[in-house]
């Protein structure tokens, strides 16, 4: 595990940015997991400009999100699709034909998750996967229980995450019940994991998850396992670590 420790939110958007752009470099074509929510709307900011300034270049990039929720459509305001529209896709080259994203209205979640499943695979893997955390230690829609839940697979929110994801809805009762999210698995069996923290209420997450035990009560330890994480945080984030 690699850790950089950052000065703030903008820092931390920028480090994001530049590991994310390495990879582009490197692998133009590489298969990119994205996560949405505050986190990572700075480092897409960053990358924006970097795909303006000429730097880098997503026309052969390969997308797959984390999660989505389930009964939105990818039209709807507060989908993750259209977040990621409006916050990258719709400001870089990324051929639409590249981009991935869970089905939140499939007829049949359970069947939508494994074919988003199968298309990680045939895609041949991750290689680089943006992470961020929950209150809760949540990472995708993985919510604390009692065994680390393998594939993609539709998920109940826990009460906590929908309190905290309700900022983004006019009202808590908006907040979908379920999601659809990539597994335990397919996360950990990403090539390279960045995982993004910011602010003081991310604290005690931080620690958990990089110092506590190894559970599926705090689904984010299972990252002190990989072979090639990098953690991108904040010192009001690692207030607790020092
Ligand atoms: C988002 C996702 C979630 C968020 C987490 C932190 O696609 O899968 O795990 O990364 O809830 O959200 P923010 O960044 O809004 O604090």
């Amino acid at each position: 595990m690699r850790i950089y420790r950052e000065k703030d939110y903008d820092g931390v958007s920028r480090r994001v940015a530049y590991i994310i752009a390495a990879q582009l470099l490197l692998k133009p074509d590489a298969v990119l997991g994205l996560a949405t929510g505050s986190t990572p709307v700075g480092a897409y900011e960053r990358l924006v400009e970097m795909y303006q300034a000429g730097i880098i270049d997503f026309s052969k990039a390969r997308s797959v999100n984390l999660d989505e929720y389930i009964g939105l459509s990818g039209h709807d305001p507060q989908s993750y699709a259209t977040f990621m529209h409006e916050n990258l896709f719709s400001k870089v080259n990324m051929d639409p034909a590249n981009i991935n994203i869970p089905n939140g209205m499939a007829a049949d979640p359970k069947a939508e998750a494994s074919r988003y499943e199968a298309l990680i695979q045939d895609m041949g893997g991750i290689d680089l996967q943006l992470l961020g955390i929950g209150l809760n230690g949540h990472i995708g829609f993985n919510e604390p229980a009692d065994r680390f839940l393998d594939h993609t697979h539709p998920e109940h929110l826990t009460e906590s995450t929908i309190e905290a994801n309700k900022r983004f809805f006019a009202s808590g009762d908006e907040v979908p019940k379920m999601a659809i999210t990539m597994g335990i698995r397919t996360i950990f069996d990403a090539r390279r994991i960045i995982l993004a923290i910011s602010g003081t209420n991310k604290a005690e997450a931080l620690n958990a998850a990089l110092r506590g035990p190894i559970s599926p009560q705090m689904p984010a330890s299972i990252l002190q396992l990989h072979h090639d994480l990098i953690v991108v945080a904040d010192e009001a984030a690692l207030t607790l670590y020092l």
